[in-house]
């Protein structure tokens, strides 16, 4: 077997399987059915007054209105959850964000996820086109030389996220995608789930990564 193929392989075996990523526990978050039906029954409702304290930094409908600061309008629940929770016990740590999530129950916490997730992706806006084109190929096609599976093989073709885990990325404010990405790549975020972005975002120069930010600021 070539080591390409073998390299290859081993990726593979590393996003699938936990036991072989020699990787610090990265979040408390287990999905179970019960979890998951809990974060899909959130009242949206209640969400949406409890949003109202959101709102100076991440806009009126969820979309952020600051570099810096990420959108969370039509995010998966369960993506938003997961953060929110993780930020409660530090396996993701921010200043801010920390103390905000911490102040939540879990109840509240799944109303807000659901308000989110029920209001449309943040609107299409221009991008740098020399940026696009370069990223294009990483976000779509992945390079087998570095072992880089295409983003959209889990985030989805249009950026829309895909199941439990995985969030949207389309319109997502870009300085906010660019810092959260290099972020993966110190290691500074850490709660990713078998490292799935870290092990990518180690791979990517900081180029890249503001290539792929504008990338995802036009799709949708
Ligand atoms: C004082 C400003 C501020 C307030 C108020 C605030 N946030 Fe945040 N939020 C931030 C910043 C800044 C980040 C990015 C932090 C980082 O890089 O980890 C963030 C990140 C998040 C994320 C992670 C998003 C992602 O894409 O991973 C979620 C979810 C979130 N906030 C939800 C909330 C909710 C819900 C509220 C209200 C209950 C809230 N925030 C209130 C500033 C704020
Ligand atoms: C193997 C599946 C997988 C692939 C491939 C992948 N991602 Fe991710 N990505 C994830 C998961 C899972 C998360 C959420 C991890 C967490 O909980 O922190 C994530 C999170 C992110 C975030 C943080 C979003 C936010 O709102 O904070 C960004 C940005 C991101 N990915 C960009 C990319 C880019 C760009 C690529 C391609 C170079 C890529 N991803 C490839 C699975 C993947």
């Amino acid at each position: 077997m070539g080591v390409l193929k073998m390299k290859k392989l081993l990726l593979s075996a590393v996003l699938i399987a936990p036991s072989l990523v020699i990787a610090e526990s990265s979040s408390k978050i287990a999905w179970t059915p019960e979890l998951l039906n809990f974060v899909k029954q959130g009242n949206a409702d209640k969400g949406k007054q409890l949003a109202i304290a959101c709102s100076g930094c991440h806009g009126e409908n969820g979309v952020s209105p600051m570099p810096g600061y990420p959108s969370l309008a039509g995010q998966l629940a369960t993506y938003t959850y997961k953060q929110l929770r993780d930020y409660a016990d530090n396996s993701r740590s921010h200043p801010l964000m920390s103390s905000v999530a911490a102040g939540l129950s879990e109840q509240d916490t799944a109303d807000l996820a659901v308000w989110f997730s029920t209001l449309a992706l943040p609107p299409q806006k221009k991008a740098d086109p020399k940026s696009i084109q370069r990223a294009k190929k990483l976000a779509t096609r992945g390079e087998s030389k570095r072992i880089l599976p295409p983003c959209s093989s889990c985030h989805g073709t249009e950026g829309q996220g895909e199941v439990m885990d995985i969030p949207a990325l389309a319109g997502q404010q870009p300085e906010y995608f660019s810092e959260t990405l290099k972020a993966y790549k110190t290691g500074d975020r850490s709660n990713d789930v078998y490292s799935r972005m870290r092990l990518i975002a180690k791979q990517l120069s900081e180029e890249e990564i503001d290539d792929l930010a504008q990338y995802y600021l036009q799709l949708k």
